[in-house]
């Protein structure tokens, strides 16, 4: 019996379960039940023990961020389901990358609470403090060519607003404070950029060995360094107050596993390409594409199956934009 199982059971459950109940399901001693709520209790969890009617959860106020927590909270079936967390780590990307040299399975998720080398796209840090923010990275081993791996990216962008969407519309936020996306992977709320997403992958030609997809979101207040001060912002902002960690987490694999599956299936962004482009915060406005053969201004038309901008030039022609050889920055900022 996982101590998160029995954490699960009583948030499920919202009323008194008695140890007897407990004992019986999980096959385990009134004694054990008794250790791992007592084990619960220390890590922030209040529960009530009342004779003759069992343990009721009562206060969840205490964020807890964990590998109990999260497991307590997911709904999936191989995505997450083998969790690693650390207080510590210098990267979640490159543990995880060292565990999938290893053969750790697809869905394997390595969480972090601080990072002390935490890396962003091109080479630079991506700032990682502890008690703040989640970082996690999550392994796949997908069945497809080299080349449709970076959809992977789009997907779980899509995923994070989608979460995120859902957490905005529980707390009646306002249309334009809602998530966009701005092509190809950043989510944005109220102009600020709120996370970042690095995909790293093995392969050889026509074979993924697997995709490392590592995603930091900026959660709670903070003070960022000065050259992220202008663009960098947190969810605590955004929605006025910070979501658990370990629920938005959970709720942002939920939506990746489903997306997930329909990309094996398909292996084009076909099937999500609405969806992507209702947040995308690009869409039908200028761009500055940065391409390395001459920056351009344009009119972003949406995406194309494989997840490329479709932009529309001066001249009235369609290019397609590929992500890693230009980055696009909107005209006016984020918003
Ligand atoms: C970006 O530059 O926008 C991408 C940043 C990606 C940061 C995440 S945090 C978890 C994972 N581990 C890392 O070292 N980087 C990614």
């Amino acid at each position: 019996m996982e101590k998160s199982e029995i954490l699960e059971w009583l948030r499920d459950r919202k009323d008194y379960v008695s140890g007897q109940e407990i004992c019986e399901h999980f096959q385990v001693s009134r004694n054990a039940v008794w250790k791992a709520v007592e084990q619960l209790k220390k890590d922030g969890y209040v529960i009530e023990a009342v004779r003759n009617r069992g343990y009721r959860l009562l206060d969840e106020a205490a964020e807890v961020y964990d590998r109990r927590e999260l497991l307590s909270r997911l709904r999936t079936n191989r995505i997450g389901r083998e969790v690693v967390f650390y207080p510590t780590i210098d990267s979640t990307n490159l543990r995880a990358k060292a565990e999938a040299e290893q053969g750790a399975p697809e869905g394997a998720v390595f969480l972090a609470d601080e990072q002390t080398a935490g890396r962003g796209r091109r080479g630079r840090s991506w700032n990682s403090p502890a008690g703040k923010n989640i970082y996690f990275s999550l392994i796949l081993r997908p069945d497809v060519q080299p080349e449709q791996a970076p959809l992977l990216t789009l997907l779980m962008a899509l995923s994070i607003a989608k979460a995120l969407e859902e957490i905005a519309a529980e707390q009646n936020l306002p249309e334009d404070l809602r998530p966009r996306i701005k092509w190809p992977n950043d989510v944005v709320m109220g102009g600020r950029k709120i996370n970042g997403t690095l995909t790293e992958m093995s392969a050889e030609p026509g074979f993924v060995h697997y995709v490392v997809i590592g995603v930091g979101i900026n959660v709670k207040k903070q003070e960022f360094p000065a050259e992220l001060r202008e663009t960098a912002g947190t969810l605590e902002d955004a929605l006025g107050t910070a979501p658990r960690r370990c629920e938005l987490t959970a709720r942002i694999l939920e939506h990746f596993e489903g997306l997930y599956e329909n990309y094996l299936k398909e292996k084009t962004a076909a099937f999500c390409r609405e969806e992507y482009e209702s947040f995308l915060v690009n869409k039908g406005r200028e761009v500055r594409v940065l391409d390395p053969a001459g920056e351009y201004e344009a009119t972003a038309l949406g995406i194309d199956d494989e997840g490329q901008l479709l932009v529309r030039t001066a001249d009235g022609q369609t290019r397609a934009v590929y992500a890693g050889e230009v980055s696009v920055r909107g005209i006016y900022g984020y918003t």
